[in-house]
């Protein structure tokens, strides 16, 4: 069956943040919306037939998973990241980021810190922030045009005695690295050495482009699986992120322990009444719509690299290994953060999430959500190139 993702579908009056928030940010009624991180896409099919099916029966009450609840998941790791899961090493939560205020909460002492790598997703920041918890940025460094980790320094941050969990994420949003075998290794041992517990935020795994592979943390050695926790879910990949399904994967019993009692100390654990049963579904039926998703975005990747190019060779758009998310580097129209950021939304009608968002370090730089259709992706450079065009913004000039 070939999918098609060149449909555009109207999301005004469906609830989605994506479109509804324009008033509150102050972006404009007619500006194309490719910030926050979900899909222009339909989900597949088999996910709008199981919750049907479900939504035929009129009784909407509290729910379990049912025995065989990780199944599909299960089979799913193993299959596309060659990781063997076990079913009581998972716990549902509601999604990646009340997991990490849990995770947070529970393994963080008062004055304890943790470690993040910067330009991040912003949670990474403001959940430990707003439980009281400070971080060390140990600062990813751009080399040739892409981001590496700085080891050495991230060696530093970790033997503070401070410093007792690293929330890693791979693949990496918002900069697209896929971390090699290598690095993992390399971060791993020095989070063995000095203690550190490590959040393998992975929600992006399956979102990878031809050519590389994601490695989950935990399955690189029985050691290092017994110090992580690795946050996955199928709300990026199957673009159902309002059911709100994650799976939180730990093999350490005692880390398992902490870390359910949490949510339970919070109330989270109760699935929603389609959570399960549009996971299941996504994981069993979805792989041939997820290929075809993966090499759409790859196109439209393709579209903004050689658009801009041939015709606004002062940006740099990081060509990503995987998510659909371009990091751009607007630096060079001398814009300062949020004259950049009004000139992009206000201006140019293109709302993106600004890299200041993402630490001191994304100052200068948008974060474009391309998982939409290309007639949208060509709109939008169109945009931003005539923007550019007629604001005279002379360009290495700081306005
Ligand atoms: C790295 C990362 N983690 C977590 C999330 C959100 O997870 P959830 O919706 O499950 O809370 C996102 C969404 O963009 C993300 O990029």
């Amino acid at each position: 069956m070939t999918y098609n993702f060149d449909e555009v579908i109207d999301r005004t009056n469906s609830f989605a943040v994506k479109t509804d928030f324009k008033a509150r940010n102050h972006i404009p009624e007619d500006a194309l919306a490719m910030w926050v991180a979900d899909m222009d896409f339909a989900t597949p099919p088999a996910v709008t037939e199981a919750i049907s099916k479900r939504l035929s029966h009129p009784i909407y009450g509290y729910t379990h998973l049912g025995d065989n609840k990780y199944e599909a998941a299960i089979a799913w790791m193993k299959e596309r990241h060659n990781w063997n899961v076990q079913a009581d090493w998972i716990v549902h939560a509601p999604g990646v980021v009340p997991a990490l205020g849990c995770i947070a909460r529970a393994f963080l002492n008062t004055n304890e810190k943790l470690i993040i790598q910067q330009p991040v997703y912003p949670p990474f920041m403001s959940v430990p922030t707003n439980n009281q918890f400070e971080y060390l940025n140990n600062e990813l460094v751009r080399v040739n045009g892409t981001y590496e980790m700085d080891l050495e320094d991230f060696e530093q941050k970790a033997s503070d005695p401070a410093a007792k969990l690293f929330i890693l994420c791979n693949p990496h949003n918002p900069v697209g690295r896929v971390w090699s075998k290598e690095t993992l290794l390399q971060i791993a041992d020095i989070c063995l050495r000095h203690d550190i517990l490590i959040v393998s935020d992975e929600i992006h795994h399956d979102l990878v482009f031809k050519g590389n592979t994601h490695i989950p943390m935990a399955s690189l050695s029985p050691e290092i699986s017994q110090i992580t926790i690795t946050c996955t879910a199928p709300s990026k990949t199957f673009n159902m992120a309002g059911l709100q399904a994650a799976n939180i994967i730990i093999e350490n019993p005692d880390l398992r322990a902490r870390f359910v009692k949490e949510l339970n100390r919070v109330g989270m654990e109760t699935p929603n009444v389609f959570a399960g049963i549009a996971s299941e579904a996504a994981y069993r039926e979805g792989a041939a719509w997820l290929e075809q998703a993966i090499d759409y975005i790859e196109g439209n990747k393709q579209y903004v690299i050689q658009f801009a190019k041939e015709k606004l060779p002062m940006l740099h758009v990081l060509d990503s290994e995987a998510t659909y998310l371009l990091w751009i580097d607007f630096n060079q129209l001398g814009l300062q953060p949020k004259r950049l950021q009004h000139f992009l939304n206000n201006e140019a009608l293109v709302w993106m999430n600004a890299g200041s968002m993402f630490g001191e370090s994304g100052n200068g730089f948008a974060r474009m959500n391309i998982a939409c259709p290309r007639s949208v992706v060509i709109e939008a450079m169109d945009r931003i190139e005539r923007a550019i065009r007629l604001s005279h913004v002379p360009v290495g000039d700081t306005i």
